[in-house]
Order: structure tokens, then sequence, then C-alpha cells
């Protein structure tokens, strides 16, 4: 085993087996150090803890993304019983439920059908329109606190946002923003690496409440049709076929669950990556293309979600490993977004850098629908902070939670 400079990292270039403890503060606090280790020595590895081969290249994870012999779904070709995966639990019902149709866990042709009549609800001009409403938003949000010299953002500012964007924009009334953060937050606890029997029972729990608060809503937008998202969902067809009503609930809760979190985050992300930096944020935000050059390479740098996986649906070689159906792969896009192959000193944050588009919200069939939301929001906030705020500095040393392999912060303390 080799030892390289990072005590919490131990890399066997001759086997590509690494070995890395996910929740030494170490190294969740900063894994961009990590990744650049693992690309030097070798950017696929198996990785001990997880028992699972890894991808962090870019041009490996970019095609894998889009490689149709792996899929998110696999029990749409084979059966638990074939694949010695233990059958549902009980407790977990409500979830799994919710799960069935989600976008996430679909594959095609489930997936194409249900993906064309999403995008055709989910078009950019109702993306486009909810502008003013962010800019809105984001203004009263500071007017709240600017006076005060200070502030927790995230829970002031960073938590509101995307949760009351995404439920105005489908139709859910403003007053559930903190009953929405709850089930939410309840949910995507079962998206953990580690959880307990504690965590899945609330996920469950929230899943029922959810899905009967959403069962009423379309009942009322069924008998009074709205401009919203969900009246839209309804009536949308493809090819003579509606959504029917569970893959309604699933759609409603993925879209809330799938995007506010890691919006939250990336909001954090970016405000603590360009204070560090120490570099002048009105050069980041003097037009929209610096702007959007920015907003990409804090997507780039400090990314909120670093891992998805795959399943093999049939027999592929990558990379000199063979796969066979049913075995899993990790892809690590954070890790992609830091390949010394595709960007110049990828380590460092460099907010006119215009090269490979970054790998944050996927690629391929699953392509995050929400990206252009996500990217409005934050083309948005962070220019306008920085304007409203001048001299916003970290007020303390930023702690990243411990819920690897997201990425975001416990809290972020700042002052002007
Ligand atoms: C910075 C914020 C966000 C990031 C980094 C992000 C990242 C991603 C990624 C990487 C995927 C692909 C997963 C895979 O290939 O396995 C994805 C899919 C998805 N995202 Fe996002 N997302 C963000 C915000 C949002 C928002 C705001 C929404 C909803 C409005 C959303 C809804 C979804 C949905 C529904 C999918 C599944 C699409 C499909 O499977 O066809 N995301 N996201």
């Amino acid at each position: 085993m080799i030892m390289n400079h990072l005590p919490f990292l131990t890399i066997d270039p001759a086997t590509r087996s690494v070995s890395l403890d996910g929740r030494d503060p170490a190294f969740y606090s900063d894994p961009n150090r990590a990744y650049a280790a693992l690309h030097a020595a070798c950017p696929t590895f198996y990785w001990q803890e997880q028992k699972l081969w890894f991808f962090t290249g870019y041009d490996r994870v970019n095609s894998l993304l889009r490689d149709r012999r792996f899929g998110r779904q696999i029990l749409h070709i084979a059966t638990r019983e074939e694949l010695g995966m233990p059958e549902p639990a009980a407790h977990t019902r409500h979830f799994d439920a919710a799960e069935a149709h989600s976008l996430l866990e679909l594959e095609p042709p489930e997936h194409t059908r249900l993906r064309t009549l999403v995008n055709r609800a989910f078009v950019s001009r109702h993306v486009e329109r909810m502008k003013p409403e962010i800019e809105d938003l984001a203004n009263r949000l500071i007017d709240g606190f600017e006076k005060d010299g200070k502030v927790e953002l995230l829970s002031a500012f960073a938590d509101i946002i995307p949760v009351t964007m995404i439920a105005r924009m489908i139709g859910i009334p403003e007053e559930m923003g903190p009953q929405l953060l709850k089930w939410s937050h309840d949910y995507v606890g079962m998206y953990m690496f580690k959880r307990s029997r504690a965590d899945e029972d609330a996920a469950d729990r929230s899943a029922k409440e959810f899905a009967d608060y959403v069962r009423g809503m379309i009942a009322d937008r069924r008998a009074n049709p709205r401009e919203d998202l969900l009246s839209h969902m309804i009536h949308t067809e493809h090819k003579g076929q509606l959504l029917t009503e569970d893959e309604l609930i699933s759609t409603t809760i993925v879209l809330l669950n799938a995007g506010h979190e890691a919006t939250v985050h990336q909001i954090g992300n970016s405000v603590r990556v360009i204070l560090e930096s120490g570099l002048d944020p009105a050069a980041m935000f003097q037009d929209e293309t610096a702007t959007s050059r920015t907003v990409e390479e804090t997507l780039r740098i400090c990314a909120p979600v670093h891992i998805f996986d795959r399943y093999c649906l049939e027999p592929a070689e990558i990379d000199g490993i063979a796969f066979k159906r049913g075995d899993k792969v990790g892809m690590i896009l954070a890790a992609a977004n830091l390949d010394p192959l595709k960007f110049a000193d990828p380590l460092r944050f460099k907010p006119e850098r215009d090269e490979a588009p970054n790998l944050s919200f996927g690629a391929g069939i699953h392509f995050c629908i929400g990206a252009p939301l996500a990217r409005l929001e934050l083309n948005i906030v962070l220019p306008l902070l920085f304007k409203r705020l001048p001299g916003l500095k970290l007020a303390g040393q930023p702690k990243v939670k411990d819920v690897y392999h997201f990425h975001g912060l416990e809290r972020l303390d700042l002052s002007w």
C-alpha cells in the first residue's frame, strides 16, 4: 500500500484499490485534495469501504452517464430473486411507493414517456417567468437582515429561496414552506451513506404525509385548474396519454426533494468559495456573461452532490474492468470536474474559466431537469448578495456537514 500525503487516504496503484473513510472530517471538509490525489494515482479505483468501483475521469464519467448499458434502475429487466436483492421492507412502503414513479428511478421506455410529459410542463418559459419573483424574494430577505451587519446565510436566505420558488412554480401555497422543508429533509435521509432505522421511519412517515397532501392538491386542481405546474402536469398529454395520479404524486415529490437541498448547499458553497478566493466580486458579476462563468466555476469546484451510481444492465468492460448484469458502479461528478486533463490548474477557483462544461448536473437521459431553475436562482441571488452587501466577509470558519456524498455547510456566518 502506498500512503500519499493525505493521512486519511490510502492508494494502491498496482491493484487500483483505495481506502477512504467518507465520514472522516479531514476528508469531507475538503474532498478536492483527495480527488486530486486520486487523479494523479488512479482515477478509476476500487473503494474498499464502499465495495464498489468508482470513476473520476471526466471523459469516463461523461460517457458512463450516457452509456445505455448502465441504468439507474435494473428491476425493469431482472427480478429481485435473480439479482439476490432483498424484498422491499414493509416499514418503507410509503417511501418506496413515492419512488416507484420517480424520474430518477426509471429507465426507458417508462422514463422517456414520463420525462417527455414533465418536460412539456417544465419548459423554460415557466422557469424564466420566475426571474422577477426570485429577485423580489432575495431582495426582501436581504432587507430583513441588511441593517444587522451580520447574518447566518443558510437559515436566513439560502434555505428559503429554492423551496419557495419550486413550491410557487408547482402551485403549493407559500405557507407550506416550513412543512415542505421538513418532509423533504426527512425524505432525503434515505439517500445518506449510512442511515438508521429512525431515519427510515422518518422518511416513510414524511413520504406518506407528503403524498396525502399532494393527492388533495391534485383533486383541487382537477376541479379548478390554474396557471401552475401541477395543473399543467395534470392536463399535459403526450401521444394521447396523461400522467397517472401516482406519477403526478411521485413527480411533485421528486421535483421538491431533488431540487431544493442541492440548490441550498450550492448558494452556501458558492458564497464561501468566492469569499475565500480573495478576488473582487464586482469583477465576477460585472455583466451576465461574467456572472454565468462565475456560477459555472463554483458549480465545478464545489458541487453540492458528489456521487451518483448506476446498475450494469448488460455485460460491459470499462477501463479494463469487467462488469456483469446487476453490478453497481459509482461516479464522482465533483471529481470529474477536477480532471487535470480537462481543466488547467483544476483546484484553483478561476471565475473567468471557460473550458469544458462541468458535470454537476449530470449528462445523458437523467440530466437534471431542474438545472435551468437552479442556474437562474444562482445567477440572480449571488450578484445581488454581493451588490447589496458591499464588504461581505466570512465571520468564522465555515463547517462542512457530515453528510458526504452531499457537500454543503452546517452554517455560513457572514458580516459586512
Ligand atoms: C445546484 C442544484 C442542483 C444540482 C447540482 C442537481 C444535480 C442533479 C444531477 C447530477 C442529476 C442527475 C442524476 C443522475 O444522473 O443519476 C439530477 C437529476 C434531477 N434533478 Fe437536479 N440538481 C439540482 C437542482 C435541481 C432542481 C432545482 C430540481 C427541480 C426543480 C431538480 C430536479 C431533478 C430531477 C427531477 C432529476 C431527475 C431527472 C431524470 O432522472 O430524468 N434538480 N440533478
